[in-house]
């Protein structure tokens, strides 16, 4: 019989995964065992403790759907998400500053023609034009790349988290295809800032614990081009009051853009305007490189160029 006490009990587990076949898998394992262990000692943590820990665990699974992350949620709010995005971002060498995909990359990306307004049903949203340019490291044009835009409504709100998304369908969500300037171009309704979901176990530790749900208003983008690194990111909008305090410390300030009033009748690709609407510009430089944009939940693979 083996008995084992505190300290060698963490060795023999780690010894236990010495046949792994695959080497990373083992390191990865490992190393996990090796950081429980040691967050239990230092922590000495109660069966009460443990108890919760599996229970809120357990809740946040239940709390999964075909349209919600509640796992990435937690992984964003403890600031996991961003330090996985700053080790493998090490060097960017001028490409465009990442950030945390976020759990409402779900739902269908249409490819859609430039120009086109991905928030119709919005009527009540003040209007913005969103013109923007795919480049390489010296600014050539990249023509032909698919490029996955969402964002919230304007009541805080991504299409998927709608009691009626079955029937709606996609709204603020889109794919477009880069002309051969690199150039894509949309209207849609300013974002907003918004609370991360807070009905699920993770809003509920954000609520406990006094920290406030809210990330400043964005819009998401995955530029996705072939012989590329996939580029997964948001532009913030300068001047919101969340910029310093993202739930999800996700904000770069490269990321900020400032996105002007405009009274002109027309916008810049000739479409009338009526009335005040807001212009967008921003430029997205992709480093040279492979690796695949990610696809979770219901997000169709993004075709590359
Ligand atoms: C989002 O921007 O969609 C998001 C990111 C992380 C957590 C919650 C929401
Ligand atoms: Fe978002």
């Amino acid at each position: 019989m083996t008995q084992f006490n505190e300290t060698d009990l963490t060795q023999a587990v780690v010894k236990s995964f010495d046949s792994t076949p695959n080497p990373r898998a083992k390191f990865l394992l490992q190393e996990l065992v090796k950081s429980l262990h040691d967050y239990v000692s230092k922590t000495g943590l109660t069966f009460e403790e443990w108890d919760y820990a599996i229970d809120f665990l357990t809740r946040t699974g239940q709390k999964c759907t075909d349209t919600r992350q509640e796992f990435i949620l937690l992984s964003d709010v403890l600031g996991v998400s961003m330090l996985v995005d700053a080790v493998n971002h090490r060097d960017r060498d001028g490409a465009t500053q990442t950030t945390v995909l976020g759990p409402f990359y779900v739902g269908e990306h249409k490819v859609t023609a430039h120009g086109t307004d991905i928030s119709p049903n919005n009527q009540t949203g003040e209007r913005m034009f969103v013109q923007s340019r795919v480049t390489d490291l010296q600014g050539k044009p990249l023509a032909n790349v698919p490029v996955d835009v969402w964002h919230a409504d304007d009541d805080g709100f991504y299409d998927s988290q709608k009691p009626n998304y079955d029937e709606v369908g996609a709204s603020a969500r889109a794919r477009f295809i880069t002309d051969n300037d690199g150039r894509f171009f949309f209207r849609t309704i300013l974002p907003c800032s918004y609370p991360i979901p807070t009905d699920g176990p993770v809003g509920e530790m954000i609520v406990q614990t006094k920290r406030h749900p809210m990330r400043p208003a964005h819009v998401h983008f995955l530029v996705n081009a072939r012989g590329y690194e996939p580029l997964i990111t948001h532009v913030f909008m300068d001047g919101d009051k969340y910029l310093d305090s993202d739930v999800v410390f996700g904000v770069k300030d490269d990321l900020v853009a400032k996105v002007e009033p405009r009274n002109d009748p027309a916008m810049p690709d000739g479409s009338k305007a009526n009335g005040q609407w807001h212009l967008m510009t921003y430029e997205f430089h992709l480093k040279p490189g492979g690796g695949m944009a990610p696809t979770p939940l219901g997000v169709k693979a993004v075709e590359r160029a």
